[in-house]
C-alpha cells in the first residue's frame, strides 16, 4: 500500500439516508481512485454493511474501516465485534485507542496493544490513535506520554509491523478548531518514526504516520508538506465530501 493515507473516521455520526449521500459524493470525486494515496471511511459499526454493500456495487476505490474492534476473537463479551467479523465485510483496516475510547470507555494501553493484535489477527491494518492532553502537552510531556503509548503496542510480541498505522492525535485538537502546528506535529511523528525505526529500520519507513485533530481542507496542505506526516484521520471534515477530498488532494 502507498505510504499516504486518508481515513475519514465519521464517529457516531450518520444514517442510512445520509451515508449514502456521503458515499456518493465522495465517490463522485474519489473516481477511480489515486495510486499515490488510500482512501478509508470508518462509518459506526452497525453501519458498515451498508458501507460495504454501496463500496461493492459501485467497484468503489474507497476502502473500510471501523473505529473499535474487540480484543477478543470470540465468545460471550456482550457488544463487543470481533475483528474476524469485520473481515467479513470487506473492512481493511481498525481504528484502536482512539482517544475517545481511551477516555469514555476507560481503554488502557494494555487493551489497546491487544485490540491492534486481534485486528492483524484478523487479516486487517491497525490504525493505533495515540495523543497527549492539553495538561500533558503543557507540562513538556507530549514526546514522553506518546512514545509510552506506542511502546505499550510495540512491545506486544504478536504485533505485526508490517500492518500497523500510526496516528498522532493530540487530544486538545480533536474537534475543537485548534490544530497542531504543522511543527509541532512534525515534532512528534520524527519522534514516533524514530521508534519504529529502533525496532525495524525497513517497516517504519513504510508505516504511515497520519495526524489526526482539526485537519481540514484549508490547513491540510501545509501540515502534510511535513516529511512525517503521510495523511491524516479526519473527524469533522470527513462528514462533508468537499471538505474531505480537499484534504484527499492535499495528500496527493
Ligand atoms: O478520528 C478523528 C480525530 O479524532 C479528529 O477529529 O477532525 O473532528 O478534530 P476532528
Amino acid at each position: 500500500m502507498p505510504r499516504k493515507l486518508v481515513v475519514g473516521n465519521w464517529k457516531m455520526n450518520g444514517s442510512l439516508a445520509a451515508n449514502e449521500a456521503l458515499l456518493g459524493a465522495i465517490h463522485a470525486q474519489l473516481g477511480a481512485g489515486s495510486a499515490a494515496v488510500s482512501v478509508a471511511v470508518a462509518p459506526p459499526l452497525v453501519y458498515v454493511p451498508q458501507v460495504s454493500q454501496w463500496l461493492a456495487a459501485h467497484g468503489s476505490a474507497l476502502a473500510l474501516a471501523v473505529q473499535d474492534v474487540s480484543n477478543q476473537s470470540v465468545g460471550a463479551y456482550t457488544g463487543d465485534v470481533a475483528a474476524v467479523m469485520a473481515a467479513e465485510f470487506g473492512v481493511t483496516y481498525a481504528i484502536v485507542g482512539h482517544s475517545e475510547r481511551r477516555k469514555y470507555q476507560a481503554e488502557d494501553d494494555a487493551r489497546i496493544a491487544q485490540k491492534a493484535v486481534a485486528a492483524q489477527a484478523a487479516g486487517l491494518t491497525a490504525i493505533v490513535c495515540l495523543g497527549e492532553t492539553l495538561e500533558q502537552r503543557d507540562a513538556g510531556a507530549a514526546l514522553q506520554v506518546v512514545h509510552a503509548q506506542l511502546a505499550a503496542v510495540l512491545k506486544h510480541v504478536d504485533l505485526d509491523l508490517t500492518r500497523l498505522v500510526v496516528a498522532y492525535e493530540p487530544v486538545w485538537a480533536i474537534g475543537t478548531g485548534r490544530t497542531a502546528t504543522p511543527e509541532q506535529a512534525q515534532e512528534i511523528h520524527a519522534a514516533i518514526r524514530a521508534q519504529l525505526r529502533a525496532q525495524s529500520p525497513q517497516a517504519a519507513e513504510q508505516t504511515p504516520l497520519l495526524y489526526g485533530g482539526s485537519m481540514n481542507a484549508g490547513n491540510a496542505a501545509e501540515l502534510l508538506a511535513q516529511a512525517d506526516i503521510d495523511g491524516g484521520l479526519i473527524g469533522g471534515a470527513a462528514l462533508k465530501a468537499p471538505d474531505f477530498m480537499a484534504i484527499v488532494q492535499a495528500a496527493e
